[in-house]
């Protein structure tokens, strides 16, 4: 069987990344690495847990001797690499443990790929590190233009400053040690299991219990959605015909600035939840902008789709019509999430490694 890592596989993207590979790869033992932060949850995760080609790993990939370790007993064959913070607000208020886990966690596992792969005696072969990175590397467009992988980097908050660097030393060990890594530039995502802090779940956790949404600024900033589960076909697509060294963007070819995405959200929650139309957008609430809010993200998926065949597979209102309708069947995921109760047992469970 080959052996599989991927980290950061209890969180939103990742845990749509071990659902696919665990179901349409039986031939794969995979390995998910995941410390079960505020944003880890194997809740996630309960419909692949029993499955024989499966199995969870609790670790933190600061920990350069336990990456080290793990490496060496398993001896991979290949990485996804998604473990991070990724809540730009919080990096705003907190980038040093930004610099840690996105920065620091990733040279850790470039080290131990390195080490276990390209060592002379007992080399891995056919091996490769695949390295999940944001568009929002590439900093903010204007009104016009979009993203290409020939962009330069211009990142601007300490998420995406941590990503970039990341970014680029995944390059380096590509350049300097001829480490086989393959890296993709994603848009902004949805759908199920996203944590309730970011824009699309946060607004619909709190369009169901009347509460505000918070729009940042005058909520025209703009960003490019794409639903999850094509992200992750995008990924699978990338890891395993993508190209050594290349970078592949991958994007919905899908704009909505945030006040118009939020009015279709409440039209549909307005829908779902049999309220008069036009009563959800009423808590609608401007407040002051994020600071260094990038104006608008919007991706060229050319390559990608010319050169591995891949496209988006949604219309973004079906896509976001699903995710309420899943947010709204999964009242149980939510308020464990919201309340924290998850961490507390999971934190029991797994005490010790
Ligand atoms: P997330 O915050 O939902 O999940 C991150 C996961 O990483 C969590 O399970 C967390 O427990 C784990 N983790 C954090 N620190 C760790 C550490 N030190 N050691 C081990 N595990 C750790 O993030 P997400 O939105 O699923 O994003 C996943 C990846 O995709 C990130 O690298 C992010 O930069 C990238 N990305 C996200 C988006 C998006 O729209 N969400 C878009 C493009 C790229
Ligand atoms: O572009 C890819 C990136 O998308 C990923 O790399 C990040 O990990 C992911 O978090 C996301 O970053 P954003 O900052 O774009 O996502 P967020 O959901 O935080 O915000 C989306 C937009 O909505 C952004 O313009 C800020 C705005 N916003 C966000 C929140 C949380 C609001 O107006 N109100 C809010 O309460």
């Amino acid at each position: 069987m080959k052996k599989l890592l991927i980290t950061g596989g209890a969180g939103f993207i990742g845990s749509h990344v071990v659902r696919r590979f665990v179901s349409s790869y039986p031939d794969y033992r995979i390995y998910n690495l995941d410390k079960l932060t505020y944003a880890g949850n194997l809740e996630n995760l309960r419909d692949v847990e029993k499955q024989s080609n499966y199995e969870f790993v609790k670790g933190d990939i600061t920990d350069a001797a336990f990456i080290d370790a793990l490496f060496a007993q398993h001896r991979f064959e290949g990485v996804i690499h998604l473990a991070a913070e990724s809540h730009v607000d919080r990096s705003i208020s907190n980038p040093l443990e930004f610099v840690m886990t996105n920065v620091v966690g990733t040279v850790n596992l470039l080290n131990a790929a390195r080490k276990t792969w390209l060592n002379k005696e007992t080399p891995v072969s056919g091996a490769r590190f695949y390295h999940v990175s944001t568009d929002e590397v590439y900093g903010s467009l204007g009104e016009e233009g979009l993203f290409t992988e020939k962009t330069s980097y211009d990142p601007h908050s300490p998420y995406s400053a941590s990503k970039a660097s990341s970014d680029h030393f995944v390059r380096a060990y590509c350049d300097t040690y001829g480490l086989p890594a393959v890296i993709s530039n994603c848009s902004n995502n949805y759908g199920s299991f996203h944590f309730p802090e970011k824009l699309i779940p946060l607004a619909i956790h709190n369009i169901k219990n009347k509460k505000p949404i918070p729009v940042y600024g005058k909520g025209e900033n703009v960003r490019d959605w794409l639903f999850v589960e094509d992200h992750a076909r995008a990924i699978d697509v990338i890891f395993h015909k993508g190209k050594n060294g290349e970078t592949y963007n991958i994007g919905g070819n899908n704009e909505w600035k945030n006040i118009d995405l939020i009015r279709l959200l409440c039209e549909i929650m307005d829908r779902k939840l049999n309220r008069a139309s036009g009563e959800s957008a009423k808590l609608i609430s401007f407040v002051l902008d994020r600071a260094g809010h990038d104006l608008r993200y919007a991706i060229d998926s050319s390559k990608l789709q010319n050169e591995l065949g891949w496209k988006p597979s949604l219309r973004f209102e079906e896509g976001l019509e699903k995710t309420v309708e899943w947010y709204l069947a999964n009242e149980a995921w939510l308020n464990n999430v919201t309340s924290g109760d998850y961490k507390k047992y999971y934190e029991g469970q797994y005490a010790k490694r």
